[in-house]
């Protein structure tokens, strides 16, 4: 039987050229790594060999290799923060280790065990504690990765693949605290679609979305809201899922996002604001609701006054609220702005707030829960 990955087996080779430390205030998303780097080597033969922390370094990769051809790979984001007491603390790894697993079996790369790699996580980061900031709304971004390695221009399965993770230490990504954004909402492009692999994290899906987010930059608009078919369905905002709150038109108070339906990234963030939503929204007469809706829904509530907030929802900046949409009206429409509430004075609305502060109290491990887990 082929070897799955084993943590006892890991081999640690520290670097004698330690990094300085930058000012937590200097970082910049994704720009800054830490000492070492986690790499585990995969073989159809074998299987998974024996676990590697090593000093960062560069890959050194034949021209031929698979994944520069054929787009063989998948990632993950996940963070880890330091809590009050300076313990270090994972944020729902079992999450992103599961759909790492199905990210990779949908393009034949190897799987493993999710367990066994929340091991080596914890190993790694217990290494890079020092990396982790301990500013709150600062913490250690963790990049998962998995490349077919194999050196062929043949199209098939590679035989062989590699595993690894850097991380960034990271600071919030609007650092002036929330910045609500504007957004494109286009007909003629689309982000994913049913039977395709919208919902898996593989690099493939994010490279042809940065046109579009320049050409709504061209139009001064910071993100793509992306829709799909001619009814105009809701899906992603940028690299995020995306919730709107709203008074449906009989007075019900309602906060949607689109379902998981295969075209969806299944958000750690995503899944975890509906828990928090259903824990202390029900209550105050919030239906909660995963169910396709359209930009047309969304336009009509706001000419009716019933258009409440918006928010994207995503593990780089956990929640980021949307003050404008731009519609360019469907395929027999007119092009129209629809603005979206925020409260006096405040770049977010009180949703969105709220969700940020639960999600850090969780997160920075202020308020116990199983999604947090000590290192
Ligand atoms: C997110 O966390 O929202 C992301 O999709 C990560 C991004 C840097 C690819």
């Amino acid at each position: 039987p082929l070897m799955d990955i084993d943590p006892k087996l890991l081999k640690v080779q520290r670097t004698e050229s330690p990094k300085k430390l930058l000012p937590a205030k200097d970082l910049i998303f994704g720009k800054n790594f830490t000492d070492h780097m986690l790499t585990v080597e995969w073989s159809s033969k074998h299987g998974w060999y024996a676990p590697q922390i090593t000093p960062y370094q560069n890959l050194s990769l034949d021209p031929a290799t698979c994944v520069f051809h054929y787009a063989f790979e998948c990632f993950e984001g996940l963070k880890a923060y330091k809590d009050k007491d300076g313990v270090a603390r994972l944020f729902r790894p079992d999450k992103n280790m599961a759909r790492m697993n199905t990210s990779a079996a949908r393009i034949a790369l190897p799987t493993f065990g999710s367990e066994a790699m929340v091991e080596l996580i914890k190993k790694f980061v217990a290494l890079e504690e020092r990396f982790i900031p301990e500013e709150r709304g600062y913490s250690l971004y963790l990049r998962p990765t998995m490349i077919g390695t194999q050196k062929t221009l043949g199209v098939g399965p590679p035989r062989s693949a590699l595993l690894y993770m850097i991380a960034s230490p990271v600071g919030p990504y609007y650092p002036t605290g929330f910045k609500a954004v504007s957004l494109s909402a286009r007909s003629d492009i689309v982000r994913a679609w049913p039977g395709g692999c919208g919902d898996k994290k593989l690099g493939a899906n994010y490279a042809p979305c940065i046109k579009p987010q320049q050409e709504a930059a061209e139009q001064g608009y910071q993100q793509n809201l992306w829709l799909f078919g001619e009814e105009g369905y809701v899906t992603e905002v940028g690299t995020m899922n995306v919730f709107f709150a709203w008074k449906t038109p009989d007075g019900k108070k309602e906060l949607i996002t689109a379902p998981l339906d295969g075209t969806i990234l299944n958000g750690v963030t995503r899944d975890s604001i509906l828990e928090l939503a259903r824990e202390k929204l029900t209550k105050e007469g919030w239906t909660i609701s995963e169910r396709k809706f359209t930009i047309g829904e969304v336009a009509k509530a706001a000419d009716e006054g019933r258009l409440l907030e918006a928010f994207g929802a995503g593990t780089a900046a956990v929640v980021s609220p949307i003050n404008k949409i731009n519609w360019d009206g469907g395929i027999h429409g007119d092009a129209r702005d629809i603005h979206v509430p925020l409260q006096e004075g405040k770049e977010a609305g009180p949703l969105a707030e709220n969700f940020w502060k639960w999600m850090a109290e969780r997160q920075y491990g202020d308020v116990e829960s199983d999604w947090s887990v000590k290192v």
